[in-house]
Protein backbone atom coordinates (compact mmCIF):
# COMPACT_ATOMS: atom_id res chain seq x y z
CA UNK A 1 0.00 0.00 0.00
CA UNK A 2 1.37 3.42 -1.14
CA UNK A 3 1.84 5.82 1.85
CA UNK A 4 1.15 9.33 1.26
CA UNK A 5 5.02 11.61 1.13
CA UNK A 6 5.48 12.79 5.02
CA UNK A 7 6.75 15.85 5.70
CA UNK A 8 10.85 15.61 5.22
CA UNK A 9 10.67 16.83 9.52
CA UNK A 10 8.55 14.10 10.70
CA UNK A 11 10.79 11.06 8.11
CA UNK A 12 14.12 12.73 10.00
CA UNK A 13 12.38 12.24 13.39
CA UNK A 14 11.14 8.89 12.71
CA UNK A 15 8.14 9.10 12.72
CA UNK A 16 7.39 6.08 10.82
CA UNK A 17 9.97 3.51 12.87
CA UNK A 18 8.36 2.30 15.85
CA UNK A 19 7.48 -1.62 17.38
CA UNK A 20 4.48 -3.29 15.08
CA UNK A 21 4.68 -0.89 12.29
CA UNK A 22 3.54 -3.10 9.54
CA UNK A 23 0.39 -4.40 11.72
CA UNK A 24 -0.50 -0.50 11.47
CA UNK A 25 -0.47 0.38 7.82
CA UNK A 26 -3.95 2.41 8.08
CA UNK A 27 -2.50 4.07 10.82
CA UNK A 28 0.57 5.31 9.09
CA UNK A 29 -1.50 6.38 6.31
CA UNK A 30 -4.11 8.47 8.49
CA UNK A 31 -1.07 9.86 10.40
CA UNK A 32 0.27 10.57 6.86
CA UNK A 33 -2.56 12.51 5.69
CA UNK A 34 -2.86 14.41 8.64
CA UNK A 35 0.82 14.94 8.87
CA UNK A 36 1.46 15.99 5.30
CA UNK A 37 -1.94 18.57 5.92
CA UNK A 38 -1.08 19.87 8.98
CA UNK A 39 2.50 19.85 9.25
CA UNK A 40 3.63 21.06 5.42
CA UNK A 41 6.89 22.44 6.83
CA UNK A 42 6.98 20.47 10.23
CA UNK A 43 5.40 23.80 12.76
CA UNK A 44 2.54 21.83 14.14
CA UNK A 45 3.32 18.72 16.47
CA UNK A 46 0.87 15.55 15.42
CA UNK A 47 3.88 12.84 16.04
CA UNK A 48 2.15 10.31 18.13
CA UNK A 49 4.02 9.31 21.88
CA UNK A 50 4.48 6.58 24.27
CA UNK A 51 2.41 3.39 23.51
CA UNK A 52 0.11 5.44 21.24
CA UNK A 53 2.90 5.23 18.71
CA UNK A 54 2.32 1.22 17.93
CA UNK A 55 -0.88 0.88 19.59
CA UNK A 56 -3.64 -0.43 16.59
CA UNK A 57 -7.01 1.93 16.50
CA UNK A 58 -9.18 -1.15 17.65
CA UNK A 59 -6.55 -1.66 20.69
CA UNK A 60 -7.22 2.00 22.04
CA UNK A 61 -9.07 3.04 25.05
CA UNK A 62 -11.91 5.28 25.41
CA UNK A 63 -8.85 7.66 26.87
CA UNK A 64 -6.04 6.10 24.45
CA UNK A 65 -8.07 7.08 21.30
CA UNK A 66 -8.94 10.90 23.31
CA UNK A 67 -5.27 11.67 24.14
CA UNK A 68 -4.55 10.44 20.14
CA UNK A 69 -7.36 12.82 18.76
CA UNK A 70 -6.16 15.71 20.98
CA UNK A 71 -2.33 15.42 19.87
CA UNK A 72 -3.13 15.16 16.45
CA UNK A 73 -5.45 18.20 16.57
CA UNK A 74 -8.76 16.24 16.13
CA UNK A 75 -10.20 16.84 19.30
CA UNK A 76 -9.98 19.84 21.99
CA UNK A 77 -7.47 19.33 25.01
CA UNK A 78 -9.60 21.58 26.68
CA UNK A 79 -13.52 20.65 28.45
CA UNK A 80 -16.19 22.57 30.85
CA UNK A 81 -16.70 19.07 32.30
CA UNK A 82 -17.50 19.15 36.12
CA UNK A 83 -19.16 17.06 38.57
CA UNK A 84 -19.11 16.83 42.47
CA UNK A 85 -17.32 14.14 44.19
CA UNK A 86 -19.30 12.01 46.73
CA UNK A 87 -17.63 12.42 50.24
CA UNK A 88 -13.99 10.98 50.71
CA UNK A 89 -14.72 8.15 53.28
CA UNK A 90 -17.81 6.67 51.20
CA UNK A 91 -17.69 3.56 49.18
CA UNK A 92 -18.71 5.40 45.53
CA UNK A 93 -15.91 7.54 46.30
CA UNK A 94 -13.49 4.23 47.21
CA UNK A 95 -15.28 3.16 43.52
CA UNK A 96 -13.61 6.19 41.52
CA UNK A 97 -9.90 6.77 40.84
CA UNK A 98 -10.62 10.72 40.17
CA UNK A 99 -12.73 10.57 43.49
CA UNK A 100 -9.72 11.70 45.45
CA UNK A 101 -8.03 14.05 43.14
CA UNK A 102 -11.14 16.32 43.97
CA UNK A 103 -10.15 16.68 47.53
CA UNK A 104 -6.78 17.15 46.20
CA UNK A 105 -7.44 19.63 43.87
CA UNK A 106 -9.15 21.28 46.36
CA UNK A 107 -6.03 21.91 48.56
CA UNK A 108 -4.07 22.91 45.53
CA UNK A 109 -6.60 25.46 44.57
CA UNK A 110 -6.39 27.12 47.98
CA UNK A 111 -2.39 27.32 47.54
CA UNK A 112 -3.04 28.31 43.82
CA UNK A 113 -5.01 30.91 43.97
CA UNK A 114 -4.16 34.42 45.76
CA UNK A 115 -7.03 36.92 47.11
CA UNK A 116 -6.51 39.74 44.41
CA UNK A 117 -7.70 36.73 42.13
CA UNK A 118 -4.21 36.73 40.18
CA UNK A 119 -2.63 33.01 40.55
CA UNK A 120 0.33 32.44 43.07
CA UNK A 121 3.38 31.73 43.24
CA UNK A 122 3.33 28.21 43.86
CA UNK A 123 0.73 28.41 40.83
CA UNK A 124 3.78 29.25 38.66
CA UNK A 125 6.13 27.16 40.51
CA UNK A 126 3.73 23.65 39.93
CA UNK A 127 3.39 25.11 35.81
CA UNK A 128 7.30 25.17 35.92
CA UNK A 129 7.54 21.49 38.03
CA UNK A 130 5.31 20.26 35.66
CA UNK A 131 7.11 21.10 32.42
CA UNK A 132 10.58 20.22 34.53
CA UNK A 133 9.53 16.50 34.93
CA UNK A 134 8.27 16.00 31.73
CA UNK A 135 10.78 17.90 29.37
CA UNK A 136 13.47 15.44 31.36
CA UNK A 137 12.67 12.83 27.98
CA UNK A 138 13.44 12.95 24.41
CA UNK A 139 13.12 10.68 21.45
CA UNK A 140 17.06 9.66 22.20
CA UNK A 141 16.95 8.72 25.80
CA UNK A 142 14.06 5.73 25.51
CA UNK A 143 11.57 4.60 27.79
CA UNK A 144 13.15 6.53 30.31
CA UNK A 145 13.19 9.77 31.59
CA UNK A 146 9.81 11.89 31.51
CA UNK A 147 6.35 12.57 33.13
CA UNK A 148 7.42 9.97 36.39
CA UNK A 149 7.79 11.85 39.17
CA UNK A 150 11.45 11.89 39.55
CA UNK A 151 12.49 15.68 39.78
CA UNK A 152 10.50 15.08 43.43
CA UNK A 153 11.94 11.25 43.74
CA UNK A 154 15.37 11.48 42.58
CA UNK A 155 17.33 14.08 44.75
CA UNK A 156 20.25 14.55 42.69
CA UNK A 157 17.19 16.28 40.02
CA UNK A 158 16.94 19.29 41.87
CA UNK A 159 20.61 20.02 42.39
CA UNK A 160 20.84 20.75 38.60
CA UNK A 161 20.86 24.47 38.18
CA UNK A 162 18.22 24.78 35.64
CA UNK A 163 16.04 23.34 38.27
CA UNK A 164 16.66 26.30 40.82
CA UNK A 165 13.62 28.07 41.93
CA UNK A 166 11.28 25.27 42.23
CA UNK A 167 13.10 23.89 46.08
CA UNK A 168 9.33 25.34 47.90
CA UNK A 169 7.12 23.74 45.83
CA UNK A 170 9.15 20.12 45.22
CA UNK A 171 8.80 20.56 49.10
CA UNK A 172 4.70 21.31 48.99
CA UNK A 173 4.67 18.29 46.79
CA UNK A 174 5.82 15.50 49.24
CA UNK A 175 3.54 17.18 51.87
CA UNK A 176 0.80 16.72 49.31
CA UNK A 177 2.07 12.90 48.77
CA UNK A 178 2.94 11.78 52.32
CA UNK A 179 -0.95 13.38 53.15
CA UNK A 180 -2.76 11.55 50.05
CA UNK A 181 -0.26 9.19 49.09
CA UNK A 182 -2.33 6.31 50.72
CA UNK A 183 -4.56 6.31 48.45
CA UNK A 184 -2.84 4.93 45.74
CA UNK A 185 -1.81 8.12 43.83
CA UNK A 186 1.36 8.61 42.03
CA UNK A 187 4.11 11.74 42.48
CA UNK A 188 3.81 11.25 38.59
CA UNK A 189 -0.13 12.52 38.66
CA UNK A 190 0.65 14.92 41.73
CA UNK A 191 2.80 17.05 39.85
CA UNK A 192 1.07 16.62 36.12
CA UNK A 193 -2.24 17.80 38.53
CA UNK A 194 -0.62 20.38 39.95
CA UNK A 195 0.30 21.88 37.01
CA UNK A 196 -3.43 21.39 35.16
CA UNK A 197 -5.08 23.31 38.43
CA UNK A 198 -2.53 26.13 38.83
CA UNK A 199 -2.88 26.78 35.14
CA UNK A 200 -7.08 27.18 34.89
CA UNK A 201 -6.70 28.78 38.40
CA UNK A 202 -4.81 31.43 36.41
CA UNK A 203 -7.26 33.80 34.87
CA UNK A 204 -8.31 32.94 31.74
CA UNK A 205 -6.35 29.99 31.84
CA UNK A 206 -7.11 26.79 29.68
CA UNK A 207 -9.05 23.62 31.38
CA UNK A 208 -6.38 21.38 30.06
CA UNK A 209 -7.53 17.72 29.50
CA UNK A 210 -5.67 16.01 33.31
CA UNK A 211 -5.37 12.09 32.93
CA UNK A 212 -4.22 9.94 35.81
CA UNK A 213 -1.79 6.58 35.93
CA UNK A 214 1.75 7.36 35.21
CA UNK A 215 4.22 5.29 36.85
CA UNK A 216 7.22 6.93 39.22
CA UNK A 217 10.64 6.49 38.70
CA UNK A 218 12.85 6.95 41.21
CA UNK A 219 15.81 7.25 39.17
CA UNK A 220 17.29 10.60 37.64
CA UNK A 221 16.29 11.55 34.34
CA UNK A 222 19.26 11.95 31.87
CA UNK A 223 20.84 15.54 32.21
CA UNK A 224 20.85 18.48 29.52
CA UNK A 225 17.14 18.09 28.07
CA UNK A 226 16.25 21.51 29.87
CA UNK A 227 16.51 24.40 27.93
CA UNK A 228 18.86 27.09 28.96
CA UNK A 229 17.77 30.98 28.83
CA UNK A 230 20.86 32.03 26.91
CA UNK A 231 20.40 29.51 23.96
CA UNK A 232 19.85 30.20 20.40
CA UNK A 233 16.85 29.95 18.12
CA UNK A 234 18.19 26.51 16.78
CA UNK A 235 19.61 24.73 19.75
CA UNK A 236 15.94 25.74 21.85
CA UNK A 237 14.08 24.59 18.31
CA UNK A 238 16.04 21.31 18.19
CA UNK A 239 16.06 20.66 22.04
CA UNK A 240 11.92 20.55 21.67
CA UNK A 241 12.00 18.62 18.50
CA UNK A 242 13.55 16.31 19.87
CA UNK A 243 10.77 15.90 22.64
CA UNK A 244 8.38 15.52 19.55
CA UNK A 245 7.52 19.41 19.91
CA UNK A 246 7.42 21.60 17.10
CA UNK A 247 8.18 25.64 16.96
CA UNK A 248 3.96 26.26 16.89
CA UNK A 249 3.77 23.99 19.91
CA UNK A 250 6.66 25.68 21.43
CA UNK A 251 5.36 28.89 20.77
CA UNK A 252 1.76 28.14 22.48
CA UNK A 253 3.82 26.27 25.28
CA UNK A 254 6.10 29.79 25.98
CA UNK A 255 3.33 31.51 26.99
CA UNK A 256 3.54 29.79 30.52
CA UNK A 257 5.84 32.66 30.91
CA UNK A 258 2.68 35.30 30.80
CA UNK A 259 1.93 34.26 34.59
CA UNK A 260 5.71 34.46 35.39
CA UNK A 261 7.65 36.65 37.86
CA UNK A 262 11.62 35.93 37.25
CA UNK A 263 13.81 35.51 40.34
CA UNK A 264 17.13 33.89 39.68
CA UNK A 265 18.03 35.17 35.79
CA UNK A 266 18.66 38.62 37.21
CA UNK A 267 18.34 38.71 41.19
CA UNK A 268 18.39 42.71 41.35
CA UNK A 269 15.31 42.46 39.13
CA UNK A 270 13.62 39.70 41.75
CA UNK A 271 10.19 39.72 40.78
CA UNK A 272 9.97 41.31 37.87
CA UNK A 273 7.36 40.12 35.38
CA UNK A 274 7.37 38.54 31.87
CA UNK A 275 4.57 40.58 30.45
CA UNK A 276 2.55 43.51 32.58
CA UNK A 277 -0.29 41.37 34.02
CA UNK A 278 1.96 38.50 35.95
CA UNK A 279 -0.73 35.77 37.69
CA UNK A 280 -3.12 36.22 34.52
CA UNK A 281 -3.38 33.92 31.74
CA UNK A 282 -3.59 36.59 29.01
CA UNK A 283 -1.71 37.30 25.41
CA UNK A 284 0.03 39.89 27.00
CA UNK A 285 3.22 38.08 27.14
CA UNK A 286 3.13 37.82 22.93
CA UNK A 287 2.41 41.12 22.13
CA UNK A 288 5.19 42.55 25.18
CA UNK A 289 7.63 40.26 23.34
CA UNK A 290 7.37 41.27 19.87
CA UNK A 291 6.58 44.47 20.41
CA UNK A 292 6.42 47.35 23.52
CA UNK A 293 6.29 46.24 27.28
CA UNK A 294 6.16 48.94 30.50
CA UNK A 295 10.02 49.30 31.51
CA UNK A 296 9.49 46.84 34.73
CA UNK A 297 8.89 43.81 32.24
CA UNK A 298 11.50 41.53 32.32
CA UNK A 299 11.64 39.64 28.97
CA UNK A 300 14.34 36.70 28.83
CA UNK A 301 16.57 36.25 26.07
CA UNK A 302 15.46 32.58 24.81
CA UNK A 303 12.21 34.02 24.31
CA UNK A 304 13.21 36.85 22.40
CA UNK A 305 15.40 34.97 20.37
CA UNK A 306 12.74 32.34 19.77
CA UNK A 307 10.04 35.21 19.07
CA UNK A 308 12.26 36.60 16.68
CA UNK A 309 12.93 33.26 14.73
CA UNK A 310 11.21 32.76 11.55
CA UNK A 311 9.54 29.63 12.32
CA UNK A 312 8.03 31.22 15.36
CA UNK A 313 7.40 34.61 14.67
CA UNK A 314 4.16 34.20 13.13
CA UNK A 315 2.66 32.22 15.66
CA UNK A 316 3.63 35.17 18.39
CA UNK A 317 1.98 37.41 15.97
CA UNK A 318 -1.40 35.43 15.94
CA UNK A 319 -1.86 34.63 19.88
CA UNK A 320 -0.69 38.46 20.11
CA UNK A 321 -3.69 39.66 17.26
CA UNK A 322 -7.38 39.58 17.49
CA UNK A 323 -8.86 35.78 18.98
CA UNK A 324 -5.45 35.25 20.07
CA UNK A 325 -6.49 34.39 23.18
CA UNK A 326 -8.76 31.69 22.06
CA UNK A 327 -6.48 30.19 19.50
CA UNK A 328 -3.58 30.22 22.44
CA UNK A 329 -5.70 28.27 24.97
CA UNK A 330 -6.34 25.27 22.31
CA UNK A 331 -3.14 24.83 21.15
CA UNK A 332 -1.69 25.17 24.52
CA UNK A 333 -4.03 22.85 25.87
CA UNK A 334 -3.28 20.18 23.37
CA UNK A 335 0.40 21.11 23.74
CA UNK A 336 0.41 20.74 27.35
CA UNK A 337 -1.26 17.24 26.91
CA UNK A 338 1.31 15.89 25.00
CA UNK A 339 3.89 17.38 27.17
CA UNK A 340 2.25 15.84 30.12
CA UNK A 341 2.36 12.24 28.81
CA UNK A 342 6.14 12.54 27.28
CA UNK A 343 7.97 9.22 28.63
CA UNK A 344 4.69 7.98 29.63
CA UNK A 345 4.23 4.50 27.87
CA UNK A 346 0.94 3.48 29.43
CA UNK A 347 -1.41 5.70 27.92
CA UNK A 348 -4.43 3.66 26.88
CA UNK A 349 -4.58 2.40 30.64
CA UNK A 350 -4.80 5.95 31.97
CA UNK A 351 -7.76 7.28 33.35
CA UNK A 352 -9.63 10.92 32.28
CA UNK A 353 -10.21 12.79 35.74
CA UNK A 354 -10.63 16.12 34.24
CA UNK A 355 -14.09 16.95 35.28
CA UNK A 356 -11.95 17.30 39.12
CA UNK A 357 -10.58 20.62 38.00
CA UNK A 358 -12.02 24.23 39.10
CA UNK A 359 -13.98 25.55 36.62
CA UNK A 360 -11.88 27.95 33.99
CA UNK A 361 -12.14 31.98 34.98
CA UNK A 362 -12.96 33.92 31.90
CA UNK A 363 -13.54 37.39 33.15
CA UNK A 364 -12.98 39.70 30.47
CA UNK A 365 -9.89 41.20 31.47
CA UNK A 366 -9.44 44.87 32.93
CA UNK A 367 -13.48 44.72 32.94
CA UNK A 368 -16.01 43.66 35.50
CA UNK A 369 -13.46 45.17 37.85
CA UNK A 370 -11.14 42.46 37.65
CA UNK A 371 -8.12 42.44 38.93
CA UNK A 372 -9.80 44.97 41.20
CA UNK A 373 -5.75 46.54 41.75
CA UNK A 374 -4.82 46.18 37.96
CA UNK A 375 -4.46 50.02 38.22
CA UNK A 376 -2.05 50.04 40.53
CA UNK A 377 -0.03 46.41 39.25
CA UNK A 378 -0.52 48.89 36.20
CA UNK A 379 1.56 52.14 38.18
CA UNK A 380 4.27 49.17 39.25
CA UNK A 381 4.80 47.92 35.79
CA UNK A 382 5.53 51.61 34.38
CA UNK A 383 8.07 52.24 37.22
CA UNK A 384 11.66 50.86 37.58
CA UNK A 385 12.31 51.32 40.85
CA UNK A 386 12.60 48.53 43.03
CA UNK A 387 10.37 47.43 46.17
CA UNK A 388 10.72 43.99 47.19
CA UNK A 389 7.31 44.26 49.63
CA UNK A 390 5.32 44.72 45.78
CA UNK A 391 7.38 42.34 43.44
CA UNK A 392 6.10 39.81 46.99
CA UNK A 393 3.06 41.08 47.42
CA UNK A 394 2.11 40.62 43.52
CA UNK A 395 3.98 37.24 43.93
CA UNK A 396 1.95 36.36 46.54
CA UNK A 397 -1.31 37.08 44.63
CA UNK A 398 -2.09 39.50 47.13
CA UNK A 399 -3.69 43.19 45.96
CA UNK A 400 -1.06 46.02 46.16
CA UNK A 401 -3.33 48.80 46.74
CA UNK A 402 -2.12 49.34 49.89
CA UNK A 403 2.04 49.41 49.09
CA UNK A 404 1.84 51.82 46.13
CA UNK A 405 1.98 54.91 48.00
CA UNK A 406 5.97 53.22 48.05
CA UNK A 407 6.65 54.06 44.80
CA UNK A 408 6.66 57.52 45.00
CA UNK A 409 6.99 59.73 42.98
CA UNK A 410 6.25 57.85 39.96
CA UNK A 411 2.84 55.94 41.03
CA UNK A 412 1.36 59.74 42.33
CA UNK A 413 2.28 60.62 38.91
CA UNK A 414 0.23 57.54 37.40
CA UNK A 415 -2.47 57.96 39.66
CA UNK A 416 -2.62 61.55 38.91
CA UNK A 417 -2.93 60.80 34.93
CA UNK A 418 -5.19 58.03 35.46
CA UNK A 419 -7.39 60.60 37.24
CA UNK A 420 -7.53 58.16 40.67
C1 LIG B 1 12.91 27.90 25.83
C2 LIG B 1 12.24 27.35 26.81
C3 LIG B 1 12.23 27.86 28.21
C4 LIG B 1 13.21 28.50 28.92
C5 LIG B 1 14.63 28.82 28.47
C6 LIG B 1 12.67 28.81 30.21
C7 LIG B 1 13.35 29.43 31.23
C8 LIG B 1 12.76 29.91 32.39
C9 LIG B 1 13.44 30.68 33.38
C10 LIG B 1 14.90 31.07 33.33
C11 LIG B 1 12.54 31.02 34.33
C12 LIG B 1 12.76 31.93 35.54
C13 LIG B 1 13.13 31.20 36.78
C14 LIG B 1 13.37 32.24 37.87
O1 LIG B 1 14.30 33.02 37.72
O2 LIG B 1 12.59 32.29 38.83
C15 LIG B 1 11.28 30.45 33.94
C16 LIG B 1 10.12 30.58 34.66
C17 LIG B 1 8.97 29.92 34.34
N1 LIG B 1 8.79 29.05 33.28
FE1 LIG B 1 10.06 28.75 31.76
N2 LIG B 1 11.38 28.38 30.26
C18 LIG B 1 11.08 27.78 29.06
C19 LIG B 1 9.89 27.17 28.73
C20 LIG B 1 8.84 27.01 29.59
C21 LIG B 1 7.71 26.18 29.34
C22 LIG B 1 7.54 25.31 28.09
C23 LIG B 1 6.88 26.30 30.42
C24 LIG B 1 5.55 25.65 30.71
C25 LIG B 1 4.93 24.81 29.94
C26 LIG B 1 7.49 27.23 31.33
C27 LIG B 1 6.94 27.66 32.50
C28 LIG B 1 7.51 28.59 33.34
C29 LIG B 1 6.82 29.20 34.47
C30 LIG B 1 5.36 28.99 34.86
C31 LIG B 1 7.75 30.01 35.10
C32 LIG B 1 7.54 30.87 36.35
C33 LIG B 1 8.04 30.08 37.53
C34 LIG B 1 7.95 30.82 38.84
O3 LIG B 1 7.51 31.98 38.88
O4 LIG B 1 8.33 30.22 39.86
N3 LIG B 1 8.69 27.62 30.81
N4 LIG B 1 11.46 29.78 32.77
Amino acid sequence: MHIGPLPTCALAQGALAWPGMTETIQNVQKRAENAAAKEADCKESVELIGDLEWLRDYELSEVGARVRNIILGYESGETDEIYNAPPLHSFACRQDTCCVWWYIVDEMERLFRGPSGRCTNPARAAIRLGFHDAAGWSKFTGQFGGADGSIVLAPEEILRPLNHGLEEIIEQMKIWYNKWGGYGISMADLIQMAGTVATVVCPLGPRIRSFVGRPDNYNACPDGLLPRVDSDADTLIELFRAKTIQPFGLAALLGAHSTSQQRFVDPSRFGDPQDSTPGVWDTLFYSETIGRAPPRVFTFRSDIVLAEDPRIYPEFRAFAGPGGQQHWNNDYAREYVRLSLLGVYNINNLTDCTWVLPPAIRPRFGEDGFPSDQWAVSAWENTTVNVPEIAEAVMAGNPITNLIDLLEPAVNMTKRALGL
